[in-house]
């Protein structure tokens, strides 16, 4: 069957689907909820449910204290060798550990004082905020004449080879950037980046959280310094799991992150009066683990370990790519553009769809007004007109995909958004 826009032909790929049964891994409460949002907050994972029920009942509940001997404390570093797996590192070179903010500034400010001399942080103007301004904060608070550079995109969609080899210089200390951007899903060639980086004798350090889970990813091959990640996206560890970060091997004694807590010791329960880093990825942590929130990696990790990041990035390509197909058919002729490079090996697994009206054609997805459909649809908005629609193949199918895309073009053809207001909500 040729491609084309009927829901038959979305079946037939879900039929033909090697993850399909995946999906079933996973809590899926409402059948007539679209869930295009896995990169904000991953779904539930059937899997998590017993397994935290045991950590609180049993192990706290009734081990208590004794859980600390029971694996807890080795926690951070346990989870943090199974994403090693994930991203193509070393068992030891992984922690789970805090937030993926603090976590960037630990890393920055350890990278800044390690090369002495080199004045630039090197980001883009598509990184993600906390990025931005943990980076203004790090270089006010060294006060030492660094400066951040941010590279431009002439496109508002990509960066160009050219922009990137033009920033990189020899005054260049750090290049820090997010591998996929949060809005267009532009991706960068983290291995030709960082061998430039080098040859300036700039580290490297990416921040994984758009890509985690959903590309395949090899630091030690490609030569990466630091990363940073969150769990809470493609890993479907729960709001607010804690984050990962990753130090190179060889680099794990050389650098002195900012935060000496006790967790970071080589001996904690020595309690020394005076701090000795640890000389592991150890020294990387700050303090007693957050292990309610941090359990809930294990069982999702899982499910992506077994799925293997190779299947899923293939099933993501395919399925960005019929989005975008039926974006071109359905609603480029309603005023829309497409957000997002057309070329899948410069993007991530998400794509945005600009409309003018995109705050409230995603108020409509999400809150269809009583007698209009039962069909509702969970997208994100990102100002200032992008409707941002997430693909997390463990659980996303072509039919999602199919029901989602004509929902909009109704909502837009039949002026459905007009009913909502522009004023915008905290949270979107
Ligand atoms: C690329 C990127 N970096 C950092 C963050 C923020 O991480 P946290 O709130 O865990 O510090 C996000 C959140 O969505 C993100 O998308």
């Amino acid at each position: 069957m040729n491609k084309n826009t009927e829901e038959l032909y979305a079946s037939q790929l879900d039929n033909q689907d090697p993850l399909a049964s995946f999906r079933e891994r996973f809590i899926i409460a409402d059948p007539n909820l679209i869930y295009l949002d896995g990169n904000s907050l991953g779904r539930l994972p059937k899997d998590t449910i017993p397994h935290l029920q045991n950590l609180i009942e049993e192990q706290w509940g009734k081990g208590l204290i004794e859980g600390w001997n029971k694996g807890w404390f080795e926690m951070p570093t346990v989870l943090g060798s199974r994403i090693a797996k994930l991203i193509g590192a070393r068992d030891d070179e992984v922690v789970v550990c805090d937030t993926t903010s603090v976590n960037l500034f630990k890393l920055a400010v350890a990278a800044l004082r390690y090369q002495a001399g080199k004045k630039v942080l090197l980001s883009d103007e598509f990184n993600f905020p906390t990025d931005l301004y943990v980076f203004q904060g790090v270089i006010d608070l060294l006060d030492d004449g660094h400066k951040l550079d941010l590279i431009r995109s002439e496109d508002s969609i990509s960066i160009s080879e050219e922009n990137i080899n033009n920033a990189i210089t020899e005054d260049t200390a750090l290049v820090a950037l997010t591998q996929v951007a949060f809005k267009s899903a532009f991706m960068y060639d983290i291995q030709k980046v960082t061998e430039l980086a080098h040859k300036q004798g700039a580290l490297a350090m990416w921040d994984l959280c758009h890509s985690v889970g959903a590309v395949p990813l090899e630091l030690n091959e490609w030569d990466v310094d630091l990363a940073v990640g969150c769990t809470y996206k493609y890993l479907n560890g729960g709001p607010g799991s804690p984050a990962f970060l990753y130090v190179r091997k060889d680099l794990q004694k050389e650098l002195s992150p900012p935060i000496w807590g006790w967790f970071a010791d080589k001996a904690p329960f020595a309690f020394n009066l005076d701090f000795t880093p640890a000389d592991s990825i150890s020294r990387y942590q700050i303090s007693t683990p957050h292990i309610l929130s941090m359990a809930g990696i294990e069982p999702a990790l899982e499910i992506l370990l077994e799925a293997g990041m190779d299947q899923l990035r293939e099933k993501s390509i395919m399925q960005t790519d019929y989005l975008i197909y039926l974006a071109q058919e359905l609603l480029i002729p309603l005023g829309f553009e497409i957000g997002s490079p057309l070329d899948s090996s410069q993007r991530g697994s998400h794509v945005s769809l600009r409309h003018p009206e995109a705050y409230r054609i995603c108020r409509a997805l999400i809150d269809p007004q009583p007698g209009d459909t039962n069909l509702k649809v969970i997208p994100d908005f990102r100002a200032p007109n992008n409707i941002r629609l997430g693909i997390a193949p463990l659980y996303t199918s072509f039919t999602d995909i199919h029901r989602a895309l004509k929902r909009i073009k109704t909502i837009v053809e039949d002026g459905i958004f007009q009913n909502y207001s522009k004023e915008q909500l905290k949270v979107t």
